[in-house]
C-alpha cells in the first residue's frame, strides 16, 4: 500500500508537518501521515456516496473488522474491544457506568491527566465517592517504589484504582502489571488510562487483564483523530454503557458502543491502515528506536542543563521529562502559566514545539520522539536553552 519509510528527518515527508520547525510534541495530539488522511477521506467518500446504504449496511461489519484488527494488534480478544471517540470519552463512559456510593474511594496519582481528574471530580460530586491521591512526585526512583506506593493506598474502601499507563505530565511508564495483579488479588477493579501506549510500547492487553483499558490510536499509532478504544474484561461488562445511549441499548458490550447516533467513523475505519503504516516503519523496532533516541536525548539535555531526568531510562518510552533549571523562570512560580509562557517563547523565538509541564514544585521539559525526529532535534532544543541560561546568568551577574 505504502512505500517503506526510513526513520529520521527523511521520514518527515510522510507527514504534512510545517517546515521549518522542530516538532518535539507528537504526544499531545499525534500527527497523521498524509497517506492515512487520504485513506480516511476514501471512507468519507464511501459514506457520502450513499449515506443510508453505507451506514445501515456497510458500516457495522466494517467497524467490527477494524476493531478486530486493532484487538489483534493490542493482544485483546475481539469481543473485549470497542471504538470510542477519544480517551476522555472512553474513561467518561466507564466512570459514569460504575455505581459509586458515598464512602467509596478512587485511588489516583498526582501524575493523572487533568481532563481525567476533572471527570473524576464530577463523578465524585455526583456520587459521594472520594479521590485518594498518591503523591509520587518527580523524579521517580523506580517501578517497584511506584507500585508499592500505589498499592499501599488500596484499602477496603477502594472501589477503583485509576492509573495512567504512560503519564502525560511526567512521561513515566507506570508499573501497571504489578498494580493490576495486586488489585486483582484484593478484588479491586483497575482502570488503566493508556492514552499514550498504543504504538509507543509493546502491549498485550489480555495478559495485563485490567478491568478497563482505554487508549488512543491518534497519538503514537498516527491514526486520524477520533479513533480511540476501550478494552473491557468480561467480568466488568455488566452495566457498562457508552455516554450516548442509542438504538442498541440493552444489547450489551461492545455493540452498544458502536451505535451511538450518527457520527463519522472514518477515523476508526482507518485504524487497520495506521497499524500497517506503523509496522512498515518497523513496528517493535520503531518503538525501540524511538525509546533509544528519547533516553539518549534526556541524558543529553540533563547534562547540558545541569539538571536531571524525571525517571530511570526503563520508565520512559518515546517521551521523556527533564527538569528545567530554575534560573530560566524564577522568580515566577513553577506553575501552569509560567510553563505556558516558556513553551510559547520557544515557539515564537525558535519554532520549537515542545511541552513544558509543572509537576512536584518544578518545571519539566517533556519531549517526544516519533519516527520523523532525530537526535539533532534535541540538540537544537539544548542549544537554545543553554543560550537562554547564559543570558539569564549574565543579567544576574
Ligand atoms: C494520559 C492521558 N489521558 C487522557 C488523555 C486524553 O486524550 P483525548 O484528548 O484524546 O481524550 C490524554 C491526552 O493527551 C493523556 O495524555
Amino acid at each position: 500500500m505504502m512505500q517503506p519509510a526510513k526513520t529520521g528527518h527523511s521520514a518527515r515527508a510522510h507527514w504534512g508537518l510545517r517546515a521549518p520547525m522542530t516538532f518535539l510534541n507528537h504526544g499531545s495530539y499525534g500527527a497523521a501521515p498524509k497517506v492515512l488522511l487520504q485513506k480516511q477521506r476514501d471512507w468519507q467518500d464511501r459514506l457520502e456516496d450513499q449515506p443510508c446504504l453505507f451506514i445501515n449496511t456497510e458500516l457495522p461489519g466494517a467497524l467490527r473488522r477494524a476493531a478486530d484488527t486493532l484487538a489483534e494488534f493490542l493482544g485483546a480478544s475481539p469481543d473485549s474491544l470497542a471504538f470510542v471517540e477519544n480517551t476522555t470519552g472512553g474513561i467518561g463512559a466507564i466512570l459514569r457506568s460504575i455505581p459509586f456510593v458515598t464512602g467509596d474511594e478512587i485511588v489516583v496519582t498526582d501524575h493523572i491527566y487533568n481532563a481525567v481528574r476533572q471527570t473524576l471530580h464530577h463523578v465524585c460530586a455526583q456520587t459521594g465517592a472520594q479521590l485518594r491521591v498518591v503523591t509520587l512526585g518527580l523524579p521517580v526512583s523506580g517501578p517497584q517504589e511506584v507500585a508499592a506506593q500505589v498499592c499501599a493506598a488500596v484499602t477496603g474502601a477502594t472501589r477503583l484504582v485509576c492509573i495512567d499507563h504512560i503519564a502525560s505530565a511526567s512521561a513515566v511508564i507506570m508499573p501497571v502489571a504489578e498494580i493490576v495483579a495486586h488489585c486483582r488479588a484484593q478484588g479491586v477493579p483497575v482502570l488503566v488510562d493508556g492514552a499514550h501506549a498504543p504504538g509507543m510500547v509493546d502491549l498485550d492487553l489480555d495478559a495485563l487483564d485490567a478491568d478497563y483499558y482505554v487508549g488512543n490510536c491518534h497519538k503514537w499509532l498516527c491514526a486520524p483523530k477520533g479513533s480511540a478504544f476501550v478494552r473491557v474484561a468480561a467480568r466488568a461488562r455488566e452495566g457498562l454503557h457508552p455516554l450516548a445511549i442509542s438504538h442498541a441499548y440493552g444489547s450489551g458490550f461492545p455493540d452498544e458502543f458502536h451505535m451511538i447516533g450518527t457520527r463519522d467513523w472514518s477515523p476508526a475505519l482507518t485504524v487497520p491502515d495506521a497499524i500497517a503504516f506503523h509496522q512498515q516503519l518497523g513496528g517493535a523496532a520503531l518503538r525501540a528506536r524511538n525509546h533509544a533516541v528519547a533516553v539518549e536525548g534526556a541524558a543529553l539535555l540533563a547534562e547540558r542543563l545541569g539538571t536531571q531526568a524525571g525517571a530511570p531510562d526503563a520508565m520512559f518510552g518515546a517521551m521523556a521529562t527533564v527538569e528545567l533549571p530554575q534560573m530560566l523562570y524564577s522568580p515566577e512560580p513553577p506553575e501552569r502559566p509560567t510553563a505556558n509562557a516558556l513553551k510559547a517563547r520557544l515557539w515564537d523565538a525558535h519554532r520549537i514545539e515542545v511541552h513544558v509541564m509543572p509537576l512536584a514544585g518544578r518545571l519539566w521539559l517533556r519531549f517526544c520522539i516519533q519516527a520523523y525526529n532525530e537526535r539533532s532535534d534535541i540538540e537544537a532544543l539544548a542549544d537554545c536553552l543553554c543560550q537562554w541560561l547564559e543570558t539569564a546568568k549574565e543579567s544576574r551577574a
